[in-house]
Parts: C-alpha cells; structure tokens; sequence
C-alpha cells in the first residue's frame, strides 16, 4: 500500500467519522480534502465525493435500520423533493457569482449553527414537540403525524434543500439534519440517521447524472476512499450513541460554524484574487492618447524586429537569425521604450515562451486568455485590449498572429533541420515556443503607458 493509498483511507475514515457522527457534515469536508489532500481534479473529486459519501451514507443508514433509529418515510419525502429542486439549484448556480452564493451559504450556516447550539430539550422527543415553530405534529410516542400542514413544509424545505444542494455542490448535505430538526421536530438522532438515506438518495441521483455528463469516476481510489469511509461511519455511529442530543447538537453546530467561517475565509481570499483580475476597457472608455501611444509603440517594435529579422534571415540563414534576435530582441525593445521618454514601456510576452525573461505575469496571462477565448469561438481578434493597473498605468496588448514566416522558427520541432533545433536547445533550453500553426495567436506585443505626454 502506498502512502497516498493510506492517506486516501485515512481521509475516507474521517469524512465517515463525520457522516455517522452528524449526518451530513461529511459531504462537505470530502471535496476539500479530495482536492487539496490527494490533488484530484475538481471535477473528478465531485464524482469521487458523490459516489463514496454515497456508499458511506448507505451503509450508515443501513446500519440504523435495525435499531429502528430512523423515519424512513419522512426522509423519502424529503429526498425526493430535494432531488427534484436539484437540477434548479444547478441551473441558478451557473447565473449567480460564486461569491454571493458562498458567502450566502455561510451565514446560512453560522445562524442555524446558532438556533441548534441555542435550542434547549432534555428529553428527544419533547424536545421536539416542545418547539412552536415545528410544523409537524407527534404522538407521545414521537411518530409522526403526516398532516397536510405537514407533508407540505417537509416537501416545501426539501425542494428548498436540494435547490441549496444543487447551488452549492454537496454542501447541501449539511443543512438536511437542522432542517429535519427544526420543520420536522424530529430529535437529533433520529435527524442524523435519517439524513443518512436522504444524502445516499441524492448521491445515487448525483452519480447518475454525473456519469450521464461523461464524467469517470476512478475506481481504485473511490473504493479505497470508501473502504475508510465504512470504517469510520462504523465508528462514527457508535461514537454518536456515547452523547446526549444536547452535546451532539452542539458538535453539529460547532461544525456548522467551522464550515462557515471555512468557506467565509475562502471566499474573502477568493474575492481578494479577483480584485486582481484587469478590467478590460471597452473602446469608448480607452483615452485617445493610449491608443494612440498604444499602436504606434507596438508598431514601432514590430517593424524593428520584422526588419532584423527577415534581413538576417535572408543573408544568414535561420540559425544566425536566431543568435541575433536572441541579442537584439530584448534591446530592439529597449530603444522604443527610450525612444517614447518614459512614456511607454514596450515589451513582448506570450502564454508559451521562448525566452522565460519575457514571460507573462498574472495581467498579462489573463489577457493573453481573453485572446485566446475569441480566437477559439471564431471571432477576429480585437485590434488592442487595454487594461488600467492599480496605479493608473494603462496597459496597451496588440495580439501577435503566427504567420507562415514565424514557423521557421515556432512551427513544430520535426520540421526544423538540426542545426536550427540545436542551436535553439543551447540558448533556450526551456524554449516552449515551438509548435504553432498559422493563424494562431503567438503572443502579445504590450505597452506600458504611464502618464499623459506634456504637450
Ligand atoms: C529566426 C527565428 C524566428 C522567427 C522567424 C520568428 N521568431 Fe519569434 N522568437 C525567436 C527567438 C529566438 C525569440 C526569443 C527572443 C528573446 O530571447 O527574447 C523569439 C521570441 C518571440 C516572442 C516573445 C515571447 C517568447 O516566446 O519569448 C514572440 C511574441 C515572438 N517571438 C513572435 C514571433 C512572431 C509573431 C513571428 C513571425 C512574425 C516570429 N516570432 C518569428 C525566433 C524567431
């Protein structure tokens, strides 16, 4: 067994521990810990986390059949009615940002955790008949009164839950026990048990069409993942029968705020990256003055390069064209830079470089996508993107195509005689500048523009 097979037990266990111990806490742990501890891809780790919380959350609720610890009834009303309201949360998930969302979620989150940890019973069941806001009714012995009152909150909250499970991925898995506890008015253990069948229902429906998607889930993993997730809802299960309802309420709740403020804290750092994501200026908001210094310093380093270029390369062949333009190149770009006074500073960078002294920063990579995303959905390429930095600076981008003249030296490497391929393996051995095809774009010719020239 390899480590990463042990870790992919061990975290299987604790996403266990946690599902029989609170019912859906488990859900939300398995994809962070899919992601960030065995570096699943996030798609992946979704159908990995469906699957196996799925298996688990079966087996959990297998187990509380016998004791007849759970109101089967109750949660099939409710799974279904979530796994209809799903496919909406989905569909409203793909509308919305992320960050309203999440950041909903969490205080979703932090005031149910407050209700639970607030709510006071002594015994289960008066606890829960002891609660005005419940809208079902219980016998003395605690079962259920399907009232109409009744059967329509439970189908109007699990519809609710689902939209929830489908808005947020399996976070909605949590919020199934207070939801239970409070429309309901089951008691805690009860809750739990139940949520186990509601949270593998609504796995089975998510694998499903998951893999209806053409997603593939791995199996070797997924089964070890499950193998420690049997494990430790065995555990979890027994663990949850050692503490009185008011001590788990409150472990429920206390989890409730770690996740919260967990996915508070993300969000903010989330929010924090997108702050730097560069707003592209539409035309009617780039200065003339930037456009203007825009293209013609791109312009003026284009033709400098160009010249070079196709002169050495017409006299000297493409091997001595590629030793000048490894001395010039970064000069050539200097002498506009000079020759614009501190106007506009000229460089060229790309997704894929040659040079990693020209390589993009975090501006520049979002910029270069943005080109790529309208060369990929068919549209001409923009004539300039400009872009304004956190200190006024404009930032000009002019795309740069490959055309049949640059696959001399950018087109793929089997093309290239040997002396060209070696002399490129000498000067830039982490040349990743190769392999384009006419038409696409090579790179970008960007341009500084720090202040208004005096005139
Ligand atoms: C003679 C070979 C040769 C030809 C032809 C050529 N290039 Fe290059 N290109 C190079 C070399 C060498 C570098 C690295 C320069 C440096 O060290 O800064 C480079 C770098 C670049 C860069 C900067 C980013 C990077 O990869 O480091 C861009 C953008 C670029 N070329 C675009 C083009 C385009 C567009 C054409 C066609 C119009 C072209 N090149 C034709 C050799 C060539």
């Amino acid at each position: 067994m390899t480590t990463i097979d042990l870790l992919t037990v061990i975290y299987g266990t604790v996403i266990g521990i946690s599902l029989g111990l609170t019912g859906g806490g488990g859900s939300i742990f398995a994809v962070p810990l899919l992601i960030y501890g065995l570096h699943s891809g996030v798609r992946e780790a979704v159908g990995i986390s469906l699957a196996a919380v799925g298996a688990t959350a079966l087996f959990g609720a297998l187990m509380q059949l016998r004791p007849g610890q759970m109101e089967a009834k109750t949660a099939i009303l409710f799974a279904l009615a979530g796994t209809a309201g799903a496919p909406l949360g989905t569909w409203l998930g793909a509308r919305v940002s992320d960050v309203v969302i999440l950041t909903g979620f969490a205080a979703m989150m932090l005031a149910i955790g407050i209700r639970m940890w607030r709510q006071k019973s002594d015994s289960p069941v008066s606890a829960a008949s002891g609660n005005r806001r419940n809208l079902c009714e219980r016998k003395d012995d605690g079962s259920l009164i399907p009232g109409t009152r009744c059967i329509i909150a439970l189908v109007t909250s699990g519809f609710l839950v689902g939209v929830l499970s489908g808005l947020f991925g399996v976070g909605g898995g949590f919020l199934i026990v207070p939801v239970l506890v409070l429309v309901s008015g089951m008691d805690i253990h009860r809750a739990v048990a139940s949520s186990l069948l509601v949270i593998s229902l609504i796995c089975v429906s998510g694998v499903v069409s998951f893999i209806w998607q053409g997603g593939t889930i791995p199996p070797l993993l997924s089964l070890l993942f499950i193998g420690g997730g049997l494990l430790g809802m065995f555990t979890g299960s027994r663990l949850r029968k050692q503490f009185s309802p008011q001590t788990l309420r409150r472990i429920f709740a206390a989890s409730m705020w770690g996740v919260g403020l967990f996915i508070l804290t993300q969000n903010a750092m989330t929010a924090e990256g997108e702050k730097a994501d560069p707003v592209v200026l539409k035309k009617e908001e780039i200065p003339d003055y930037v456009r203007d210094t825009g293209k013609s310093a791109a312009s003026a380093l284009g033709m400098s390069l160009k010249t070079m270029l196709s002169a050495t390369m017409k006299e000297f062949g493409p091997v001595e064209a590629i030793k000048v333009c490894n001395h010039a190149a970064g000069p050539a770009a200097e002498a506009v830079t000079k020759q614009f006074k501190g106007g506009a500073e000229v460089r060229r960078t790309a997704l894929r470089v040659r040079n990693p002294s020209n390589a993009p920063d975090k501006i520049d990579t979002f910029i270069l996508h943005q080109f790529e995303k309208n060369f990929e959905s068919g549209q001409d390429l923009p004539e300039q993107l400009v872009t304004r930095l956190e200190d006024g600076t404009y930032r000009h981008y002019q795309p740069l195509i490959t055309q049949k003249v640059c696959l001399t030296c950018h087109g793929g490497k089997e093309a290239m005689s040997d002396p060209l391929r070696t002399a490129l393996a000498e000067l830039y051995p982490d040349d990743k500048a190769t392999g384009f095809q006419p038409g696409s774009l090579r790179g970008v010719i960007r341009v500084d523009i720090k202040s208004k020239p005096d005139n």
